[in-house]
């Protein structure tokens, strides 16, 4: 989702508002007992960790010219640069082709209607491509390179940018007519997400229409809740009595693949779907604070009730978890796993660990919240997949503290352990799993500067974890170490021997974000990064098969910085370390989701979200942009055609591994 300090859309709503940092009352205080030691970490630092370190002490000036990068040769990576920038089409790495795969409104069945902009309905959105495309995996059939399904998550939806005739310009800014019924709808069915087959031909992919296994997930389909909260009786609701059946998935962000084959949508901003107010002195008031509902960016409680929290008060309990989907059965009834607890869930990395236990890392994308990892119960099974259908049900959640020593701690969250008791409002497990954030807080986790993706790397044992920015802190730490952090950065966790389900470990700042040209924003990209090689704002990542990490941003086009997002690829290793170079960039106003690159590494997936979403800041525009007057038409750029978000299949000219 578009940074929420920068959007401007006007719906009902303040966004900006409910991410703020009341939402998290102990992110000052925890801040304060470490501050005094918070560059005292030279002890800490030994052998290459201390090479590290120094070499990512970069002066202010010391970027390369793009030409002499070409020169360097300790990085892992060997591709031409692109050139930083904002335009109005995207751009990839020369000796690339980046396709367009499919855009909001194509087909995702043979029978869909054609895509009519100016006559959209809900049915058609159905069997249609959703709205702004985020999380992208491939699951490979039959263990082909050159066929599979492609899984992605429909975030959010920009009615100004969809829908013509509903923008009114007011002081210069955008103002969005209240949504009828019949536009809801259309928005519910926007939402959720597609699987669809896809298929390699003469080296470019195709979506297979007529794959048996094509499905649209929306917020409207049957779901179940599984686990140990499924059925409490904070889960039930006027619709449902017996807790456990819910309709649809909102605002799925990141998400993962599971070693099983099966796809994780993580609900990530859900308070912006629920109006109304709950009764005076209801038992879930705290809770719903905790995670700023309602907000009412949305106006679907107008018409279904269960989005009206006076009305059906438990329905926004069903919402926030991890949701699990068989992608093998389009008829399967997607589960919402509450063993992973509920909050803003950006996505759900995961790795096999040496005992085949299976570890998934989880953002709660938030000022001041805080870093997450679950650790199933059960063993992964390579040979039997139903085996390990239910692995999600069982297992440990565990919430981090990172110390300023350079360890982090794992601290459990399991009733009845610590402060996890009846004592303190938690009468079982599913009242821990349903406030994950308040368990955490007792727990006195560290809060962070808004973890979104975390990437495991299954070569290295350690996990990226990106912190996208923090404006609103006023008190450095070591591991949030700039107060009004606008640029973000990159924690590398170092799991003690190499060990995924580890309880402790040790942490490093692999990069601060930000343009390193600039003194005062304090960044630390090596000296071998090009001037077009920086980039603020990390969202998502991936690790290819060689363990090398790609990194996607969320919002540069929005700071002033003169680069839109885009796909940078980062050096963890040796003397590169902290180098990063730009492979791909969006189009304006787009932010760069869903990094998948295959197994064979000769294709990246890319979700272009939102193009088209601003130009204010762009000298090309100048002034807002919507349906009737966008700043952008890609990627179709047709005057009868608004922008449209859509995956992208980057290859290589005449094929070959990609990087
Ligand atoms: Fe939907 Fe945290 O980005
Ligand atoms: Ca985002
Ligand atoms: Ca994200
Ligand atoms: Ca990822």
């Amino acid at each position: 989702m578009r940074d929420q300090q920068t959007r401007t859309i006007f719906r009902t709503s303040k966004l900006e508002e409910a991410c703020g940092p009341g939402l998290n009352p102990t992110g000052s205080r925890t801040m304060g007992e470490i501050i005094a030691a918070r560059f005292s970490r030279r002890g800490f630092l030994k052998g290459s960790m201390a090479v590290t370190a120094i070499s990512a002490t970069v002066s202010p000036i010391a970027l390369l010219s793009a030409s002499d990068a070409q020169a360097s040769s300790a990085s892992a990576f060997n591709f031409p640069e692109v050139t930083a920038g904002v335009d109005a089409n995207h751009h990839v790495a020369q000796g690339h082709d980046a396709d367009v795969l499919l855009r909001w409104g194509d087909k995702v069945f043979a029978d869909a209607p054609d895509f009519d902009p100016l006559n959209q309905s809900e049915a058609a959105q159905e069997r249609q491509f959703g709205y702004n495309n985020d999380f992208v995996g491939f699951i490979p059939l039959e263990g082909a390179d050159d066929r599979g399904l492609l899984v992605v998550n429909h975030e959010y939806t920009d009615e100004h940018l969809m829908f013509p005739g509903i923008v009114t310009l007011k002081d210069g800014e955008i103002a969005v007519s209240e949504a009828d019924e019949t536009r809801v709808n259309i928005e519910m069915a926007a939402h959720g997400g597609t699987i669809i087959e896809i298929r390699r031909v003469d080296g470019k992919w195709q979506p297979m229409l007529d794959g048996a296994l094509n499905r649209r997930i929306t917020a409207k389909t049957a779901m179940e809740l599984t686990g140990p909260a499924a059925g409490h009786a904070r889960l039930r609701t006027v619709a449902d009595p017996s807790g456990t059946k819910v309709l649809g998935t909102i605002n799925n962000c990141a998400g993962g693949v599971t070693p099983w084959g099966t796809w994780i949508m993580a609900e990530e901003n859900i308070h912006g779907y629920f109006m109304g107010e709950l009764p005076q002195g209801h038992p879930e008031a705290a809770n719903y604070e905790r995670l700023g509902i309602p907000e009412a960016t949305y106006a679907w409680g107008r018409f279904h009730k269960r989005f009206d929290v006076s009305k059906d008060p438990n329905e926004a309990n069903r919402f926030g978890w991890v949701v699990e989907v068989d992608v093998m059965d389009p008829t399967s009834t997607p589960k919402k796993r509450t063993a992973l607890g509920r909050f803003k869930h950006e996505g759900a990395e995961s790795v096999v660990a040496k005992d085949g236990r299976v570890v998934f890392y989880l953002g709660d994308d938030e000022r001041f919240d805080y870093v997450y990892k679950f650790v199933t119960a059960g063993r992964y099974d390579p040979d039997d997949r139903a085996a390990n259908m239910d692995l999600l049900d069982d297992g440990t959640l565990y919430v981090a503290r990172f110390h300023d020593d350079g360890r982090v701690e794992w601290l459990p969250l399991v009733h009845g352990q610590g402060p996890l008791t009846a004592a303190n409002g938690f009468a079982s497990q599913a009242d821990v799993l349903i406030e994950t954030r308040r368990a955490a807080d007792l727990l006195e986790a560290t809060p962070m500067d808004r973890p979104e993706d975390i990437q495991p790397n299954p070569l290295t044992g350690r996990a990226y974890v990106m912190l996208t920015n923090n404006t609103k802190r006023k008190e450095a730490n070591a591991a949030n170490p700039r107060v009004e952090n606008a640029f973000g950065h990159i924690i590398e966790i170092i799991e003690a021997d190499g060990d995924f389900t580890a309880t402790t470990g040790t942490w490093e700042i692999l990069v601060k974000c930000g343009d390193p040209k600039i003194a005062a924003v304090g960044a630390t990209f090596s000296t071998e990064t090009t001037v077009n090689g920086w980039f603020g704002m990390p969202d998502n990542a991936a690790v290819d098969r060689d363990g090398r990490l790609w990194v996607s941003t969320d919002g540069n086009s929005m700071k002033g910085t003169g680069r839109t997002d885009g796909l940078w690829a980062v050096d963890t290793e040796g003397a590169a370390r902290g180098t990063s170079r730009l492979f791909y960039r969006v189009p304006v106003g787009a932010e760069m989701c869903g990094p998948c690159i295959t197994g064979d590494m000769t294709t990246f997936f890319v979700a272009v979200q939102h193009p088209g979403d601003g130009g204010e800041d762009w000298e090309g525009h100048g002034r807002p942009s919507y349906y009737e007057d966008l700043s952008t038409r890609w990627p179709d750029f047709d005057d009868a055609m608004p922008v449209r978000p859509a995956v992208v299949a980057i290859t290589r000219q005449g094929g070959g591994r990609i990087g």
